[in-house]
């Protein structure tokens, strides 16, 4: 797959086939991870793996109220939580940039996992709160994102189209309304 088409082709991905991720496949998109970039190569995030049915079934159970919505998880070979220790920050202009660096390491890692054919979907609607004392993290990580990892299943739920219709998730704004030439 060319980086046009691994990129301008994605999408969310939230309804799974049972296949495992082949350990070969998560440690390229681990890996993928470990290598991004960061603000003063801090490498701030921290990366939780979840697999088989009874560890995302616990974890579906500990993600909080707000969590009921990302229910679809639960279906998903492979669960990722992605961490970001706040003590490999770097602060600048009054920002954070821990958030940044863990993102581009996420998205770097959802990227790989495309590239094998596995779907993902970045996901923010849990309880921190719930999570942090169900995850028993260290008090200086914060839980920035989440996602689950798998074969995309051909059929979408309704859930899921719902979901996605809802967040208009296939229009973007035009290149004219975000990008200045000055
Ligand atoms: C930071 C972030 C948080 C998100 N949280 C959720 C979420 O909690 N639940 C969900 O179903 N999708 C979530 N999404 C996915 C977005 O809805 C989706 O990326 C957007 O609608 C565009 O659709 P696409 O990814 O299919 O192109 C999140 C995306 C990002 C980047």
């Amino acid at each position: 797959m060319d980086t046009k088409e691994l990129i301008f082709g994605r999408h969310s991905v939230r309804n799974f086939l049972p296949d495992p991720v082949p350990q070969e496949i998560l440690d390229d998109i681990l890996e993928a991870g470990r290598l991004a970039p960061s603000a003063q190569n801090k490498q701030p995030w921290r990366y939780l793996v979840f697999q088989g049915n009874d560890s995302i079934q616990k974890l579906v159970q500990n993600c909080g109220l707000v969590g009921l919505s990302i229910f679809f998880i639960r279906k998903a070979p492979c669960v990722i939580i992605a961490c970001a220790d706040t003590k490999a920050n770097l602060k600048m202009n009054g920002q954070d940039y821990y958030l940044v660096d863990t993102a581009i390491s996420f998205h770097q890692m959802m990227l790989m996992a495309r590239s094998h054919g596995i779907g993902s979907c970045w996901l923010a609607a849990f309880s921190e709160k719930k999570l942090r004392s169900y995850l028993k993290i260290p008090d200086t990580w914060r839980v920035v994102a989440m996602s689950p990892f798998g074969y995309p299943a051909e059929k979408k739920s309704t859930y899921t189209k719902l979901v996605s219709s809802f967040a208009g998730s296939d229009s973007r704004k035009p290149i004219a309304e975000i990008v200045l030439y000055r």
